[in-house]
């Protein structure tokens, strides 16, 4: 594994969202930066009560420096509606804040973070965890399940029933939308997914 040294570095301990949003791209805490265009933090209120958390940065979301603006986005948009889960009350984040991708010919292709990127990048997702203390976390993907509930949860297993992070914050683990875009059984994993999301509404109480 390579060792990165990680961001913590460069997460202020105070100023809250707002100076996160000012130094996050200055961050040097694994090599993910050198290729991406900027780093990608969390969007919402700092209020919110829901904090659902991705994986990374997506193409577009690199090029717009906004989080879900791509096709995973708007899947989740609509998930969200269906759900009755308004996005604009919610904080909506990354486990790892730059794009990772492979070039082919003028297309660059999303490639899954490592396993110590993930580490490297955590103290982000942690502050904005400390900020937004939110009375809830979905957990989108196995990316943001490494980073919030360890190596050994299995999203398949456990998605759509109520868990704790270590630190006892309540949480419901999902798929990531981008698993329902590409799925082959669209309507059942996208039924899925917003059965899921329900029961997170209902947690939230
Ligand atoms: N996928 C993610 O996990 N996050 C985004 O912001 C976009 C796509
Ligand atoms: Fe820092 Fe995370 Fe970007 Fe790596 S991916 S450089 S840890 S912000």
């Amino acid at each position: 594994m390579v060792k990165y040294p990680g961001a913590e570095q460069w997460v202020p301990r105070t100023g809250g969202m707002k100076r996160v949003r000012a130094v996050i791209g200055e961050c040097r805490g694994c090599d993910l930066w050198e290729d991406a265009e900027r780093a990608v933090p969390g969007e919402g209120p700092v209020r919110a009560r829901m904090m659902l958390v991705g994986e990374t940065p997506g193409d577009n979301e690199d090029k717009e420096g906004h989080v879900f603006v791509g096709p995973a986005g708007r899947l989740l948009d609509k998930a969200l509606v269906e759900a009755g889960i308004d996005r604009s009350k919610v904080y909506l984040t990354n486990a790892v804040k730059h794009f990772r991708f492979e070039r082919q010919g003028k297309r660059r292709i999303h490639k899954t973070p490592s396993a110590s990127q993930i580490t490297a990048c955590r103290p982000w997702l942690r502050r904005e965890l400390e900020i937004v203390k939110p009375a809830l976390v979905v957990v989108m993907g196995s990316v943001a399940a490494r980073a919030l509930l360890g190596s050994s949860f299995r999203v398949g297993q456990d998605r759509g029933k109520p868990v704790e992070l270590p630190d006892g914050r309540p949480a419901v683990a999902t798929v990531h939308p981008s698993a329902v875009v590409r799925s082959d059984e669209f309507r059942r994993d996208f039924g899925r997914f917003v059965d899921d999301l329900k029961v997170a509404v209902e947690l939230l109480g």
